[in-house]
């Protein structure tokens, strides 16, 4: 499905479920916006070992018995369901491969995207140009999303180094991820899955129109 024609399924969802503030959301962000978000990467080619969860969980991909839990709007505010819409988007256009991490209730807790290179046409195309095009043997941290109910248990760094891991298997030589700036949980939990900031992206819209710069990182490395 073309990035637009996805957008509008997920537009016609939410006015027909009566929530329309995502899309306010979203409308402002074109208008007139900008952000900095920082690149980090990951050199697979060295060991790594993240501290550990609070919590034991197994990583398996996402499937369709998953998909309701893992994409419930329960509790969620406006910028939340955006946030969210926007990852269901990733799911039903079919991008390879989403993991999750569940407890061992059963329960999902945290999931994220493991993007090949092999499929870097695919990812430039769905995300519009908003990352570095991926050589074969690189793979894009992208998506990630902690449930809830589940959040403060320091299960990121855990769960999306192991993500990483499962992702890469032995083909892949670096990852990659963008978080933004002011993310503080994001890049602690990427600091402690072994990722370290590489580069800058300036993002900015004028009524529609993207421009994206990108630039060598003002704070040193590993800050
Ligand atoms: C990012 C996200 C997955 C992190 O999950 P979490 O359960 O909140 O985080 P964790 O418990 O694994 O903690 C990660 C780190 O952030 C810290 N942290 C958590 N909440 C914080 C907050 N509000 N302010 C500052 N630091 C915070 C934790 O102390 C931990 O740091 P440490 O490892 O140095 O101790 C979750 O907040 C989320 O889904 N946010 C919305 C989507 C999003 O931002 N995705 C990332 C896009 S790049």
């Amino acid at each position: 499905m073309g990035r637009v024609q996805s957008k509008l399924q997920t537009y016609g969802r939410m006015v027909r479920s009566g929530d329309v503030k995502p899309i306010a959301s979203d409308a402002s962000r074109w208008g007139w916006s900008a952000n900095v978000a920082y690149g980090m990467c990951r050199d697979l080619t060295v060991p790594f070992s993240p501290s550990p969860a609070k919590i034991e969980f197994t990583i398996e991909p996402l499937d369709a018995s998953l998909a309701p839990a893992v994409f419930s709007l329960e509790g969620l505010d406006a910028e939340g369901r955006r946030e969210l819409a926007n990852r269901r988007r990733m799911w039903e256009e079919g991008l390879p491969t989403a993991y999750v991490a569940i407890d061992l209730a059963g329960n999902p807790c945290y999931f994220q995207w493991a993007l090949s290179g092999v499929h870097d046409e695919w990812v430039h195309e769905f995300f519009g140009g908003g990352f570095p095009r991926l050589a074969a043997d690189e793979l894009l941290l992208e998506g990630a999303w902690g449930l809830p109910a589940a959040r403060g248990q320091r299960i990121m760094g855990e769960a999306m180094s192991r993500i990483t891991e499962m992702g890469a298997g032995a083909d892949h030589r670096r990852a990659i991820t963008f978080v933004g700036v002011d993310n503080e949980p994001s890049l602690r939990g990427c600091r402690t899955a072994g990722f370290e900031v590489y580069i800058e992206r300036h993002e900015s819209w004028r009524l529609g129109r993207r421009q994206l710069r990108w630039a060598p990182p003002a704070t040193p490395a590993s800050s």
